[in-house]
């Protein structure tokens, strides 16, 4: 098999996968071709390419060759009509969002795997790229929050008197939230976390933060590490509580989301009017509406005082480890593909290749996908 390595649009600075993949893709027998300066935003020249075994080609000779394309991002329409029956694309296109996307490719027959279905099981853990760039997010998501904000996050004895630490609400314990919990704690801040599922309150707290309470959620162990919706009851008790810690906070993060919908709105307009000048909303939800009234997508707003971030590409901040983390997952996904002989092979009995195919032979696979399309 061919794999071919596309280099990603002019604002992403990540690539798919770094060298270190070439060399053990070479030892899996799998001819690996990329794209003239796939890897360079992300500190990878093509030297280093050719060095772990690649050859470096230029874009119309990497689309004609591959028998298989990977990239981080959504396929550009104009080249899933170039792409051929028989080639495999495989990259993280969103295709609960990106309805168009998903139709061309079943329009034209082409095999579609999108990293971002792959089933969040034990098994697929070391090939979730969600888990990987949420956890990139969630790490700068409270870096820049302490960038922005006018006061330190940790607390300081000093000659010239006793700074108190910060106050951080982190809406949604998922694994952006999480992350940002570790960090923010790191940094020395005084961490409260809100999440719908009540399984993650042992994490928050053994993360070293308080876990906010709000009683009466609908029971949500059945669906697979998943937030299920709640009712119009719970949403306004959960609100109240809500509405009082960000209040109280400096800073806010934002991470609640239910995959494929819009973001849950936690912070609306009246809840920042209480806010302190100067603290800081960051929204990591930002590209799926964002759980702040406030937020705008990829912009920074300014609103009485209150500094609200939506800022959607953190990954692309830290694009090396972020890559290195996409390649490695990317990596680990492939070798289901990948045959002794290094040739293609399908299995649709295995449970991830299944969930992650989107499109095959004209017909949409992945059940999620399906009934959001003909809904
Ligand atoms: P996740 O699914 O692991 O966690 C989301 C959490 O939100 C879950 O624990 C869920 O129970 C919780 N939640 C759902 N509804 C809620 C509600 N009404 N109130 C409180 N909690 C609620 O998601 P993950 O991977 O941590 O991602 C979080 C967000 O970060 C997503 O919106 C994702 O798209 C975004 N993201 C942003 C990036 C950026 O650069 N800004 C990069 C990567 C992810």
């Amino acid at each position: 098999m061919i794999l071919g390595l596309l280099k990603e649009v002019e604002a992403e600075k990540r690539v798919a996968f770094l060298p270190e993949i070439v060399t053990k893709l070479v030892q899996l027998k799998v001819e690996v071709i990329v794209e003239k300066d796939a890897g360079a935003k992300a500190f990878h020249d093509n030297e280093a390419y050719r060095n772990a075994g690649a050859k470096d080609l230029k874009r119309e000779e990497v689309l004609k060759k591959a028998d298989l394309l990977v990239q981080i991002g959504e396929p550009d329409p104009d080249l899933i009509n170039s792409l051929k029956t028989n080639q495999i694309w495989l990259s993280q296109y969103n295709p609960l969002w990106n309805k168009e996307i998903v139709k061309k490719f079943q329009n034209k027959g082409i095999t579609s795997f999108s990293m971002d279905s792959i089933p969040r099981t034990s098994r697929a853990q070391s090939m979730d790229v969600l888990s990987s760039m949420a956890t990139v997010a969630g790490y700068k998501a409270v870096l820049q929050a302490a960038n922005e904000l006018p006061v330190f996050f940790p607390m300081f004895m000093t000659a010239a008197g006793t700074i108190r630490p910060a106050t951080v609400l982190i809406l949604g314990a998922g694994v952006a939230g999480l992350q940002a919990i570790a960090i923010a704690r790191k940094l020395g801040a005084q961490v409260e976390a809100f999440d719908v599922r009540a399984a993650v309150k042992e994490e928050v707290m053994s993360l070293g933060a308080k876990f906010v309470e709000v009683e009466g959620a609908i029971d949500d162990s059945a669906a697979g590490g998943y937030a299920v919706e709640q009712t119009e009851e719970f949403k306004k008790k959960q609100q109240e509580v809500i509405n009082d810690h960000a209040a109280k906070a400096d800073v806010v993060i934002c991470t609640a989301q239910i995959p494929g919908r819009k973001a849950p709105l936690l912070i609306p307009t009246k809840v920042v009017e209480r806010m302190k000048p100067g603290s800081v909303i960051i929204d990591l939800a930002a590209s799926s509406g964002g759980n702040c009234e406030l937020t705008k997508d990829n912009e920074t707003v300014i609103h009485k005082k209150v500094k609200i971030v939506g800022q959607s590409e953190y990954p692309s901040h830290m694009p090396a480890d972020a890559s290195k983390m996409f390649g490695k997952n990317v990596f680990n996904f492939l070798q289901l593909l990948i045959a002794e002989d290094g040739s293609l092979n399908l299995d649709f009995e295995d449970d991830i290749i299944k969930g992650t195919c989107i499109t095959h032979e004209g017909k949409i696979l992945n059940e999620r996908v399906k009934s959001f399309i003909e809904s």
